[in-house]
Parts: structure tokens; sequence; C-alpha cells
């Protein structure tokens, strides 16, 4: 299937909806897969000694993060960071308040921080400046998608998934107010 193409939902996936209207598939399992096992092949020759950390940025990347850690072949810790920003609406506040900090040392270390999606860029800004006041040896950003819509973003991602549509997307991690986390693609709302 190509990248980025729509096709209908199936029945399985409404059925973890409960029926709530997920429009479309915009990349498919085996889709993501694919990709995710190329971002681990970036990673391993793209941060290739120091101590790495993994940290993710939850909740959106819980299943990305694990999925993706599986794909590097280096040592490395992961950690998580919790962050709030949405809350239920659609559109990024802006508003970002750390709920969980890293228990792990960051001093020195190789951190990558691991975000389901970058939007505004907002949540990153904010986390990026708060993670390299620690100290680190090196920062770097991991999305698995981007919607390339900030033209004055402070920190650019250097591992990216997928560039993605304008949309709001739902699952692989996603949510809309808590819920689609769960199904196995990621789809479009609109
Ligand atoms: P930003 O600060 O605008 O870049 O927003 C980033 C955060 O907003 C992400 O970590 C997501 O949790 C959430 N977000 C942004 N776009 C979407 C979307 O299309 N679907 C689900 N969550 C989104
Ligand atoms: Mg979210």
């Amino acid at each position: 299937m190509k990248v980025g193409q729509a096709v209908s939902v199936p029945a399985e996936v409404l059925e973890r909806t409960g029926g709530r209207p997920v429009s479309s598939i915009v990349y498919d399992e085996a889709t993501i897969a694919e990709r995710v096992r190329e971002l681990g092949m970036a990673i391993t020759e793209g941060i290739p000694d120091g101590e790495l950390l993994v940290l993710g940025l939850l909740k959106g990347s819980f299943i990305f993060l694990s999925d993706l850690v599986r794909q590097v072949r280096r040592p490395l810790q992961v950690d998580f960071l919790v962050a709030s920003s949405y809350g239920k609406g659609k559109v990024s506040s802006g508003d970002v308040r750390l709920l969980y900090d890293p228990e792990t040392e960051l001093e020195g270390k190789d951190i990558l921080l691991v975000e389901d999606i970058v939007d505004t860029g907002r949540t990153l800004s904010r986390l990026m400046d708060l993670l390299k006041a620690r100290n680190p040896r090196s920062l770097e950003i991991c999305a698995l998608l981007h919607k390339h819509v900030a033209h004055d973003l402070k920190y650019s991602t250097k591992f990216v998934g997928f560039d993605a549509p304008n949309e709001f997307l739902v699952g692989y991690g996603l949510d809309h107010a808590e819920n689609f986390r769960h199904i196995p693609y990621i789809a479009s709302l609109q």
C-alpha cells in the first residue's frame, strides 16, 4: 500500500472503536512496521557510541517506543516523560505541563526524545529546553509522524517516520480524548 493512501476502514477497527467514526486508514500495520524497522537502523547507525537513553514522551509514544527500541541494535536505556498539552481538544493549546520527570540521570548521556507526532512543535520545544538544561552529551528527537505545519521550529527532528497529512490522526498510541490508542493502524478522524 502506498504511504498516505486512504483505504476503507475494516470491520475489525470499528469493533475496537465501538462503531465510532474513524474515516480512513492512513498508515497500515505493515507500513508502520517496515518504517519502524528502518528508523531503528537509522538510530543504530546515527548514534553509534555513548550512553544512549531513549526517552519516551507518554502517553502517545508508548506503542511506537516499544516497537522502536526492539529495532535498535546497540545498548540503550529507556525512561519516560509525561507531559500534558491537548486536553480534550483537537487543537494544540501550547500549554505544556510536566507530570512525570525521568528518574534516570541525563547528564553526559546521548538522549533520544521519542514523540508520537509533531504538530505545532510547542510540546517538543518546551521539553527540549528543559532537557538541554540537564547537560546531556547530545539531544535528538525521533517522531513517528511530523505534520510540518510550523515553519519556525526551534529544534529539528532528526528521525521522522512519516511526513503526515495535516489531519487529526489516531491509533498506534495516538488518541483523541484518550480513545483509539489501541487501534493497530494510524487512521484519520477527518
Ligand atoms: P504540538 O505541541 O502541537 O506539536 O502537539 C504535539 C502533541 O499533540 C502530540 O504529542 C500529540 O499528543 C498531540 N497531537 C498533535 N497532533 C495530533 C493528532 O493528529 N492526533 C493525536 N494527537 C495529536
Ligand atoms: Mg495526545
